[in-house]
């Protein structure tokens, strides 16, 4: 079973995160900017709340893997996305039909790996 890893990150933590994420056995992701918004509606801990929902810059990441290594992954970027504070990110976990790698036609966990 192929499942997708997408998470919501601080720009900051990219860089350490993809070598960690090969190392573990990742073979392929991607990366998109983008803006978000939590609980907090976008404002800081040592902002004053205001009525108004504020985007933040985040950076998404998109990871397709084989579910045996899901943990592993979900590890990694756990540990090396955590800032000790709020806003640190979220990673949502979800099912994959299925991959087809477009050069050789090959297909599920073979076009990922
Ligand atoms: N329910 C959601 N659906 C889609 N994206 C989300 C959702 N919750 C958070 N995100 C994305 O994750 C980013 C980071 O969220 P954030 O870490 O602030 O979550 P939180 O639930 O507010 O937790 P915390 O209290 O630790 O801040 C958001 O800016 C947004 O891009
Ligand atoms: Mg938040």
């Amino acid at each position: 079973m192929l499942k997708k890893i997408e998470c919501f990150i601080q720009p900051s933590k990219l860089d350490s995160i993809k070598d960690a994420l090969f190392d573990a056995g990742v073979e392929g992701l991607s990366v998109t900017d983008v803006r978000g918004v939590g609980r907090q509606r976008g404002y800081t801990s040592g902002e004053k709340p205001k009525k108004k929902v504020k985007f933040l810059p985040k950076t998404k990441l998109e990871i397709v893997v084989d579910e045996e290594i899901v943990e592993d992954v979900i590890a990694v970027i756990k540990k090396l996305a955590r800032t000790g504070t709020i806003g640190a990110g979220k990673i949502f976990v979800v099912p994959v039909e299925d991959a087809i790698r477009i050069s050789t036609e090959e297909v599920g966990k073979s076009a990922i790996f």
